[in-house]
């Protein structure tokens, strides 16, 4: 029989007609002689009858189980009076059988097919054929294939060029772990799998190609979370003879259509654009979350001859404080208190200054050490009422940024504070060039180092911490969507930001002497920006993990339980491959 019509797409406009549709029998109800069936296709369920006058299909249908694939041919009627659920869009109809082929059979399943039954990640992703089956996921991907489809019609209506770059390739610092892939025809050579097209992109616009993008796949051997995985998806895009506010402006144009096709939203353009150090003063972040207050205050001016020498003696050992207002915070109990002093600490903090805002003033074990106006100069700069909660850590900046940072986003949770339907979007601008790495004595890009700085001829070793760069984060609900930057065109730059970053000609030439080559070659000013694409479709289906909008993602231990990769190979591959595997060292855990 062939199909005439997807269940889920069945309407009042069908009633009296006959048509067949096809699927998985998702439900069997057997309601005092008469079967029913819910039919599930990609598109959504059908109610099927089955009735005892038609009495060999009846006893077929008695036959059937969960999952059981059928093609059913029937006539389209309203359901009886009472029996109509208005809350499926094919509620209000059903499909009288008069025909069923039964096209395969399943065995009992190991969890059922529903988007409301809880079952464990790994069998999920060991039984993913199943796991997709349920009606979210199928409305998830189709979400995902609609949003690719709208940014591929924008970037083509705007004159980008969509070129492939290769998977194998050499190292594109990225920050994270290249996966390496072995050369059989070269032994002890290796291709390394793209972190981005980052080289590859640049070098496009040094061919002449002016406008390029990718719906790109990037790998990066890095530990997972919810919004990472070691295989990803970026909107990568590259244009010559920009600056940043032409890609900025490309990117918000993009994200309109994109948010306006999948969800009917209209978001403001322009988005609002944060210099760095306002992001990390006032929300703790380089990613704020703006859809609630709540920010942070820096006190450093007004303590620094505090009589509490715990922020007195921070400060002038070149520290400094910054305190936060939990509204209705000062019913927090001592134990409660102690708990969240536990979680700044997992930040580096080493204690929680607090105090409980009153009618008159505040209270707490540290009060008797403040002065009358710094007490009302806190309460005031933190806009705090009777009853709140004001927090303070004194440390260097970035123990108590990221300690009240990640604080702000818990409270904001905990207290319900986040207004879930915003879509609050802003750029983060005017980023540091390069940050200071303690451990390693030298200083590292912030972003990655063909990142060009603001002012490049004033640019020297002594000021680089100082130096802005011509980058630019984009944001959604304190998520980190995307980044990019204007690129460094001219090779001696490049030359100089690689000797600043410690990085020798040698090593400079070894790893990429083919972009700085091809930079002599007349290359063009150029920019561009990457985005997480697999981030952008959980935001809109509104998952939290990027694993529910990727098919056959990997678990948080980095394993494909499904295809069980990664797995060992044959002796004769490693042989070929010139590989000899040693056993990985078995870490000493006896307790002396
Ligand atoms: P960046 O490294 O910031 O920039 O990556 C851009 C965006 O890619 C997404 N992303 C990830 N998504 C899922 N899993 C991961 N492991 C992962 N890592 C990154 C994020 C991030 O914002 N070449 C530059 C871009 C440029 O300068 O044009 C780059 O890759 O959403
Ligand atoms: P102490 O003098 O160590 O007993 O600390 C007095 C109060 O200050 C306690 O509430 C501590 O939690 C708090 N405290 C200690 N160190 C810091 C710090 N670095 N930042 C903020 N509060 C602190």
């Amino acid at each position: 029989m062939k199909r005439s019509s997807y269940c889920g797409d069945v309407r009042e406009n069908s009633i009296g007609k006959e048509i067949t549709v096809c699927g998985w029998v998702h439900s069997r109800r057997d309601h005092g002689g008469v079967i029913f069936i819910d039919l599930r296709d990609r598109e959504g369920l059908l109610q099927i009858v089955f009735q005892p006058e038609n009495k060999e299909i009846f006893k077929t249908s008695e036959n059937l189980r969960s999952e059981y694939v059928v093609s059913v041919k029937g006539l389209v009627r309203n359901r009886p009076a009472g029996t109509i659920n208005p809350n499926m869009p094919t509620g209000s109809i059903e499909l009288l059988v008069s025909d069923l082929e039964v096209l395969n059979t399943s065995p009992g399943l190991p969890f059922e097919i529903s988007d409301y039954v809880e079952t464990s990640e790994e069998l999920r992703l060991k039984y993913r054929y199943l796991d997709l089956r349920r009606p979210n996921f199928q409305k998830n991907f189709i979400m995902r294939h609609k949003v690719s489809n709208e940014v591929r019609s924008f970037l083509n209506e705007e004159g980008f060029l969509e070129i492939e770059t290769p998977f194998l390739t050499k190292s594109t610092p990225e920050g994270a772990r290249d996966f390496l892939v072995p050369s059989r025809l070269h032994h002890g050579s290796f291709f390394a799998l793209p972190q981005s097209p980052q080289i590859f992109k640049q070098i496009l616009m040094i061919s002449g190609f002016d406008k390029y993008y990718q719906l790109a796949r990037c790998f990066r051997d890095e530990d997972l979370r919810a919004d990472r995985q070691l295989e990803f998806t970026q909107i990568d895009i590259e244009m010559s003879f920009v600056e940043e506010g032409d890609v900025m402006n490309t990117v918000e144009r993009m994200l309109s259509r994109v948010f306006k096709t999948a969800l009917n939203i209209d978001i403001k353009t322009p988005f609002e654009r944060m210099p760095y150090e306002d992001a990390m003063l006032r929300f703790g972040s380089d990613k704020p979350d703006t859809r609630f207050e709540m920010e942070i205050r820096d006190f450093s001016q007004e303590l620094k001859n505090s009589e509490f020498s715990v922020f007195s003696s921070v400060i002038s050992k070149g520290g400094i404080v910054r305190g936060l207002c939990i509204p209705k915070g000062a019913g927090f109990s001592r134990s409660e208190i102690d708990d969240i002093t536990k979680f700044v600490g997992e930040f580096g903090a080493k204690g929680l200054a607090w105090m409980r805002i009153t009618d008159t003033g505040a209270e707490s074990n540290i009060v008797k050490y403040f002065k009358e106006e710094e007490v009302q100069a806190i309460i005031s700069k933190l806009n705090a009422k009777s009853g709140d909660l004001a927090v303070f850590l004194a440390d260097e900046e970035k123990i108590v940024a990221q300690g009240l940072g990640a604080l702000r986003l818990k409270m904001g949770e905990d207290f319900g504070l986040i207004d879930k339907n915003k879509f609050n979007f802003l750029w983060v601008v005017d980023f540091p060039l390069m940050e200071w790495d303690k451990e390693e004595q030298r200083w590292q890009s912030l972003h990655h180092p063909f990142t060009s700085p603001k002012d490049s001829d004033s640019l020297t070793k002594e000021n680089a911490g100082t130096t802005k760069a011509k980058a630019y984060d984009v944001i959604l609900n304190g998520i980190e969507l995307g980044g990019g930057s204007i690129r460094i065109h001219r090779s001696d730059i490049q030359k100089k930001i690689f000797d600043i970053l410690s990085i020798s000609d040698e090593s400079a030439k070894e790893k990429f002497g083919f972009l700085l080559d091809a930079l002599t070659y007349g290359s063009p000013p150029h920019g561009g920006v990457a985005l997480g694409f697999d981030r952008i479709c959980a935001l809109i289906a509104r998952e939290d993990s990027i694993r529910e909008v990727i098919a056959f993602p990997k678990t948080q231990k980095a394993v494909d339980p499904l295809s069980n990769a990664p797995a060992p190979v044959s002796e004769k591959q490693t042989k070929e491959l010139g590989i000899k595997i040693v056993p990985k060292p078995v870490v000493n855990t006896i307790k002396v």
